[in-house]
């Protein structure tokens, strides 16, 4: 057990995760911008979360939003000037906030000065920067590994006669991370952030850097079903988590601890055992292997209770927790469990241990916005077009005020706002006690000011098919006990023998307030509350 002074800022911290294009629009261009996000931080401090974590805002060719980057240091025009994020940072900082920055090593995009000097010849100094293969005797890829976004892996190059893997868009090749001069290269492109003073780095696809060198067949997936992408016909054992990855990431890792107190988050999408491995040998990986299952579970009590014990459990000593909600590549949580149970899920995310992570809008209710055919906008989207996997419906623009776009622009968006967007919005949320903006405002101050919420243990009192309840608690400060409902039918709480009593701190229903818990506790459905425990 560390003592209170032993932890860090992003121990401690609120994630709140900004996707750029879609925040605040400044210059009238219907494209989110970085002085629009200087213009919201008011808002953002108000709200009281205190990390802020940016998709990518570098030159870009915009095949994937950003996620294909040209110049890993520099910042696109469309998202400002180097100017721009100077003082960005600056005014973070003063208000005592941190920055994280995506960090996209896997790939590049196509228009990368690297890959354009990599596809020029087959010995140009940089073709081994990249994945390059030669066809099978009768032109055919050289494996069947899958693109994420739909089809072959494998682009075919005309001019050099050879293929080239690209886990995503054929616009971003991968890079060939067992290079050491690529790995050099990239490290530097950390380090120009890390000098300007950056807080740290949300690593995209982690797990994918690092390929077998054998490049053999991946096997078919038999669970896979017609319903799901094309990429889960196959099991990626071969494409996706090797073990060199972790040297990769000491790398990583290393150069981030050669400078004060800064973060490395990666973005992992696996099983609980398989993640923690990310957390390094003696806790020297990343600091925050991202926690999906709150994301990927379905939405029952008993699965959420016992992936919380397991995950709890998993941990490796030293190893701490962090939680997600929603992000820009997944149906946004009030979509996904109902508007009522979105209540739940903030009471859920903003209580348990760890580090949890804010997704731009979620605090609002905001909901994914139906896109029309004609409107779409993301590859994956558009690449797999019967399997209805855009990700723009939970990209729209931000919610802020009543005037035309939600205040998010003066001209048409780059995506449509929300028709619901006059009845949730910031500004009407912000008068209204009962909201979801109110509700996370007040959860966020909670976790903020009492040391058991922020630091103390996750003790599981029960869970049924109905409800999940748990305490959290720190010697010598208050203990909470939050008790959640995620059924819409109504639950009781058998309190004999448990002698939980204290007041009910907050609760998705106002009525609930204030109430002294003692017996049995009666809750109807969709609603939770926590409970500050008599000492
Ligand atoms: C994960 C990112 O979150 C997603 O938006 C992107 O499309 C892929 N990585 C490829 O970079």
């Amino acid at each position: 057990m560390k003592n209170a002074s032993q932890y860090l800022w992003w121990h401690t911290g609120i994630i709140y995760q900004i996707y750029p294009r879609s925040y605040q629009d400044s210059n009238a261009d219907g494209i989110g911008d970085l002085r629009g996000i200087i213009e919201r931080l008011d808002y953002l401090q108000w709200l009281g979360v205190n990390v802020i974590w940016l998709s990518p805002v570098y030159p870009s060719p915009m095949a994937d939003f950003g996620y294909d980057i040209s110049d890993y240091t520099g910042i696109h025009p469309l998202f400002g000037t180097m100017a721009d994020f100077d003082e960005l940072l600056d005014v973070i900082h003063l208000r005592g906030m941190k920055l994280i920055l995506d960090f996209v090593p896997n790939h590049t995009s196509d228009k990368h000065p690297w890959f354009v000097e990599s596809r020029s010849s087959r010995d140009n100094l940089k073709r081994d920067w990249y994945i390059w293969k030669d066809p099978g005797d009768d032109g055919s890829v050289p494996n069947n590994w899958l693109s994420v976004f739909g089809g072959s892996a494998w682009e075919w190059d005309e001019q050099t006669r050879q293929y080239y893997y690209h886990g995503f868009l054929k616009e971003q090749p991968d890079l060939n991370w067992r290079n050491p001069e690529v790995q050099d290269a990239m490290l530097e492109v950390m380090r120009f952030w890390l000098e300007k003073g950056v807080d740290g780095f949300r690593v995209d696809v982690l797990w994918h850097l690092i390929k077998d060198q054998q490049y053999p067949d991946n096997p078919p997936n038999p669970d896979y079903q017609a319903h799901m992408p094309t990429y889960d016909q196959l099991l990626p054992v071969y494409s996706t988590d090797q073990p060199e990855v972790h040297d990769i990431i000491s790398r990583m890792r290393s150069l981030l601890d050669s400078y004060d107190d800064r973060l490395m988050i990666g973005e992992i999408y696996l099983p609980i055992q398989k993640l923690m491995l990310y957390y390094g040998v003696d806790n020297k990986g990343a600091h925050l292997p991202f926690n999906f299952q709150l994301i990927d579970l379905p939405w029952i009590a008993q699965k959420i209770a016992r992936a919380v014990d397991e995950y709890e459990a998993a941990l490796p000593p030293g190893g701490w927790p962090n939680w997600v909600l929603g992000n820009h590549d997944r149906p946004r949580i009030a979509t996904r469990v109902g508007i009522e149970q979105a209540r739940i899920a903030a009471m859920l995310l903003l209580t348990l241990r760890g580090t949890p992570t804010i997704y731009y809008g979620d605090e609002l209710g905001m909901r994914d916005v139906p896109i029309p055919f004609e409107e779409i906008q993301d590859p994956q989207g558009l690449n797999m077009p019967d399997k209805n996997l855009s990700r723009d419906p939970a990209r729209t623009p931000m919610q802020w005020d009543c005037s035309a776009n939600g205040g998010f622009s003066s001209v048409r968006p780059w995506l449509r706002v929300d028709e619901a967007f006059e009845r949730e919005n910031v500004q009407v949320e912000r008068e209204d006690r009962h909201s979801m903006l109110s509700l996370y405002k007040r959860l966020i101050e909670l976790r903020q000011k009492e040391q058991s919420l922020i630091t103390g243990a996750y003790e599981p009192v029960e869970c049924n098919e109905q409800t999940i309840a748990y305490i959290r608690r720190e010697s010598g400060h208050s203990a909470f006990f939050v008790l959640l409902n995620l059924s819409n039918g109504s639950a009781c709480f058998n309190n004999e023998n448990r002698r939980i009593n204290g007041f009910v701190n907050i609760a998705t229903s106002p009525h609930l307030e204030g109430r002294m818990i003692s017996g049995k506790i009666n809750l109807n459905g969709n609603e939770g509350i926590i409970v500050r425990l008599a000492q």
